[in-house]
């Protein structure tokens, strides 16, 4: 999984919370790491099509320094399987419904986000948590930000 990743595409339900958030966080990190990687996300749902980030997504994010603004909420295409190297869904039903659309010959490159995070870490695969009613937009963010270090820890990997 780690060789000759350039493309990462993040997936939650929405595409309005959790994964705008890990878009907006990992491609940060990436710049900060000097890595040329395209970076995206979409939902699996398509109620917000077109939508900006949650407003307590962006506030969320703004302070710790991510800038959400400039993302729009899209759904899942089956372009997407062929395009993107690695496709990380932020809980199990999003990953259930990836499985359930992907074209054959692309299961290899899906993954739960949290599957990437060190075997000895609490959250290691579990649902990233929706925010949208718990408004624990803290937490996710929190989660995201040690998920996309273990991503980037992956990649940089020799
Ligand atoms: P997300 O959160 O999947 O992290 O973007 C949600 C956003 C909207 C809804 C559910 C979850 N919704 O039911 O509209």
């Amino acid at each position: 999984m780690t060789q000759q990743i350039q493309s990462i595409l993040f997936v939650c339900l929405g595409n309005i919370c959790r994964s705008p958030t890990a878009e907006g966080v990992f491609r940060a990190k990436a710049q900060a790491a000097g890595l040329d990687l395209q970076i995206d996300s979409c939902g699996t749902a398509g109620w917000h099509i077109g939508k900006s980030p949650d407003p307590r997504a962006r506030a969320t994010a703004a302070g710790q320094g991510y800038d959400l603004n400039p993302l729009r909420a899209r759904q899942v295409t089956q372009s997407d399987f062929e395009k993107f190297d690695l496709i990380l869904a932020m809980d199990q039903n999003n990953l259930n419904d990836l499985r359930a659309i992907a074209p054959c010959g692309h299961p290899a490159k899906l993954h739960k986000f949290t599957d990437i995070l060190p075997p000895d870490h609490p959250m290691t695969g579990a649902d990233v948590p929706d925010p949208y009613y718990e408004d624990n937009f803290g937490e996710v963010l929190a989660l995201i930000e040690e998920g996309s270090d273990a991503v980037l820890t992956m990649i940089a990997a020799p």
